[in-house]
């Protein structure tokens, strides 16, 4: 009698631990681990709908990933020890304040996905810091070979207005970026990590005549192209000059940011650069870790709930290594790391590649 009550209480006490928990019943039939997560299935349906154009990669992705930095960045330590308010980090903060935040400098064009992003924000009665990252995530989902980014859900709507010079601008130097990242938390490789973003972006301010203009050849898949196309020698001038922050492109069509290019060569970032151009998987690993850590800024993600579940699951792209744009060699490559040989890339067929503008939508 003993031994089979010992044995009921083990069985059960095995049960309650196995046991499912019960999940949280969504809209559509979906479900969730948490409740609360349950809003973001329907804020989900609504921006791909009516921000993303039915879920693609286009433009208001590009800038809805962008925003996720230029909110996040927000944020520093130096400050705050300086006795003045530095941000709050991704607080949602260039939302609320945007009659502030978006007449930065660094800040320019930001206007117009805060102003496109805030009614949806405000619909669903969800904060504008986790709205920010939340858009970001699933914007970044529909790009081919995308990561499934963590979201976590739970900022408070409450922000100050952070302060200008703290979003890196394209003309700074590689110390003055480094020092900027280390301030918010970032580290040097964390930087390069972030920038798998330009893969997936373009240009609109730093030449205002030639408004759409790509960072890589590809700027819907998120793939390693851009590594390799930034350590291209340049010899085009895209558009009316060379402006700020800006430095000869590779490719007919293709824009290069002089910050990018510092970043590539200098000995701090040159080896974690290289390192994506044949391996897409890490590429996508250190950006979600990275990305991790960036939309917590001014957060602890303990506090914070997961409703990463939300977030779609990408396709995946058709390559994991960056080819060489047609009419490319490895003689035109400017390789930087010095601990690592330059891998084996080969060139795509056919005639000098010309790169497409991203259309206006
Ligand atoms: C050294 C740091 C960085 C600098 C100096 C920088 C600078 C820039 C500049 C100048 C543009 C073009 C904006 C325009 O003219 O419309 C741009 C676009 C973009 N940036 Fe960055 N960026 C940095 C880091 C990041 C990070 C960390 C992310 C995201 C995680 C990001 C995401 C993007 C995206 C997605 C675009 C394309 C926007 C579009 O196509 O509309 N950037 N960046
Ligand atoms: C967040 O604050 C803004 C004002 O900055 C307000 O318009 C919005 O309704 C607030 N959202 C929530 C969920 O409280």
């Amino acid at each position: 009698m003993k031994s089979f009550l010992g044995l009921l209480a083990l069985v059960s006490c095995v049960a309650a631990v196995s046991l499912p928990q019960k999940r949280a019943q969504c809209s559509n039939g979906r479900t969730a681990s948490h409740a609360s997560c349950c809003v973001w299935f329907d804020v989900l349906d609504d921006i791909q709908e009516n921000l993303f154009d039915g879920g693609e990669c286009g433009e208001e992705v590009h800038e809805s990933l962008r925003l996720t930095f230029h909110d996040a960045i927000g944020f520093s330590k130096k400050l705050f020890l300086e006795g003045k308010f530095g941000g709050g980090g991704a607080d949602g903060s260039i939302m609320a304040h945007s009659e502030i935040e978006t007449n930065f400098h660094a800040n320019n064009g930001v206007d117009e996905i805060v102003e496109a992003q805030r009614p949806f924000a405000i619909k669903h009665g969800v904060s504008f810091g986790d709205f920010i990252q939340f858009a970001g995530a699933v914007g970044v989902s529909n790009c081919l070979g995308g990561p499934r980014l963590q979201f976590l859900a739970g900022r408070a709507n409450f922000s100050l207005p952070s302060p200008d010079l703290l979003v890196p601008e394209p003309s700074d130097s590689v110390d003055a970026i480094l020092a900027r990242a280390a301030d918010a938390g970032i580290s040097a490789s964390e930087m390069v990590d972030l920038l798998a973003s330009h893969s997936v972006a373009a240009q609109d301010h730093v030449d205002e005549t030639i408004p759409g203009t790509p960072f890589d050849s590809t700027p819907s898949v998120f793939d390693a192209n851009f590594f390799l196309e930034v350590l291209l020698k340049g010899d085009v001038i895209p558009g009316n000059g060379i402006n700020e922050g800006e430095v000869m492109s590779p490719l007919q069509g293709e824009f290069r940011l002089q910050s990018d290019f510092v970043l590539s060569q200098d000995p701090r970032t040159a080896c974690e650069w290289q390192s994506f151009i044949t391996d897409q998987d890490r590429m996508v690993a250190k950006f979600t870790a990275a990305m991790a850590k960036m939309a917590t800024i001014g957060h602890i993600p303990a506090l914070l709930t997961d409703c990463s579940e939300v977030i779609p699951i990408p396709a995946a792209a058709k390559a994991k290594v960056a080819n060489l744009p047609a009419g490319k060699t490895l003689s035109d490559v400017q390789a930087a790391c010095k601990a690592t040989p330059f891998p084996t890339v080969t060139a795509d067929a056919g005639p000098e590649t010309t790169v497409a503008k991203v259309p206006p939508s």
